[in-house]
């Protein structure tokens, strides 16, 4: 029997030092397979004295019994491990950014809002937002344009239900309520852009009902026209990334602005595609003007001590004509074919240290 306490203690040590399943499968057959060293001790019984057979039967049964549960035991041990190690293998992080290649584009109508940020960030301008959804009061009252005003009509006007009082709030047709709001948070100098969604009850191929706007505004004391041509003219510059531009203003009327004008740049639309900076074509870009008293007043302004000049640029127009989008619709059509041809990549952040499109 002394022999059976040794093979027992080489079976429990090969079992804890097996390396894998496979290997503990090997020694469990070697050991307690029909053929093991264990199977073939039982078969030996019979050769002895009744007496003997039942010790040696006992302690037999107890090394196998000992034998199986430390396989088993061995067993788990060995596929926790390997478990984890599959674990390992596999890992995927969820949060690892996807290579920029396959990840999501920029649409153009943000890179462009980012392009004139960044232009107009250089010349001290902060960006200013303001609602959607509009109180009548700053896209209309306190712009100059009182109730019954006739340049109300001018506006394709998306009106919400009325109020218990009868007021109607509207989706804001342009983006100068901004410079009211902005004018009303706080006391001057101001120097803001505010670009945003605007809307207006139209469409056609030139037009959609949701499209976006910039505004800019600037008071502050002795301004003047020279720093509205200015700042407009070093816009068109950097934004169209030519050395140099040729404008027109053309006197225009707006409520809110005293004189008014709208701005034309020079172009050429010879040969189907437009190019700003040469030729003898003219394109408009935006509607400008000096600050109307009467808004001055209605933001709690004296006119004879700040002035101020400001404009308004459709973005999405001036988005097709440097990227050569022809159709505006399709801004807005989420086709993803269209988004991965006109769109941007995350990491195409215009800095004008680096060039705004590259
Ligand atoms: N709000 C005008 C529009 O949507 C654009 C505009 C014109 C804005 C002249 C201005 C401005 O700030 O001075 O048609």
């Amino acid at each position: 029997m002394d022999d059976l306490v040794e093979l027992e203690r080489d079976l429990t040590a090969a079992v804890a030092a097996a390396a894998d399943l496979e290997a503990l499968e090997r020694l469990r057959v070697a050991a307690l397979g029909k053929k093991g060293t264990l199977t073939e001790r039982m078969k030996t019984l019979g050769a002895l004295d009744p007496d003997t057979r039942k010790a040696v039967g006992a302690r037999l049964n107890a090394a196998k019994d000992a034998l199986a549960d430390a396989i088993a035991a061995r067993r788990t041990a060995l596929a926790e491990v390997a478990l984890e190690a599959k674990l390992a293998a596999e890992r995927i992080d969820v949060t690892l950014a996807p290579h920029p290649a396959q990840a999501g584009r920029i649409h153009p109508v943000s890179q462009v809002i980012d392009e004139i940020t960044e232009i107009f960030a250089d010349m001290g301008f902060a960006v200013a937002e303001g609602p959607d959804i509009e109180e009548d009061f700053y896209n209309f009252t306190a712009l100059n344009m009182p109730p019954e005003h006739p340049a109300r009509q001018m506006h394709d006007t998306f009106y919400l239900p009325a109020r218990a009082d009868g007021t109607q709030m509207v989706l804001r047709t342009h983006t100068s309520p901004v410079q009211i709001r902005t004018m009303l948070a706080g006391p001057p100098p101001h120097r803001v852009i505010c670009p945003g969604r605007t809307f207006r009850l139209d469409s056609d191929q030139t037009h959609t009902p949701m499209f976006h706007q910039v505004e800019a505004l600037v008071i502050d004391r002795a301004i003047h026209m020279g720093h509205l041509k200015g700042a407009i003219e070093h816009f068109a510059r950097t934004f169209f990334e030519v050395p140099r531009v040729t404008m027109r203003f053309r006197p225009s009327y707006f409520p809110f602005t005293e004189p008014s004008a709208e701005v034309d740049i020079g172009c050429d639309r010879s040969g189907g595609t437009i190019r700003i900076g040469e030729g003898s074509d003219w394109l408009e870009i935006m509607g400008c003007g000096m600050v109307h008293p009467n808004v001055l007043r209605a933001c709690n302004l004296d006119p004879d001590e700040w002035q101020g000049f400001a404009f308004g640029m459709g973005i999405d127009r001036i988005a097709m004509l440097k990227y050569g989008a022809p159709d505006l619709r399709a801004f807005f059509a989420s086709d993803l074919r269209w988004l991965r041809h006109y769109g941007f990549s995350c990491l195409d952040v215009p800095t004008l240290a680096q060039g705004l499109s590259r």
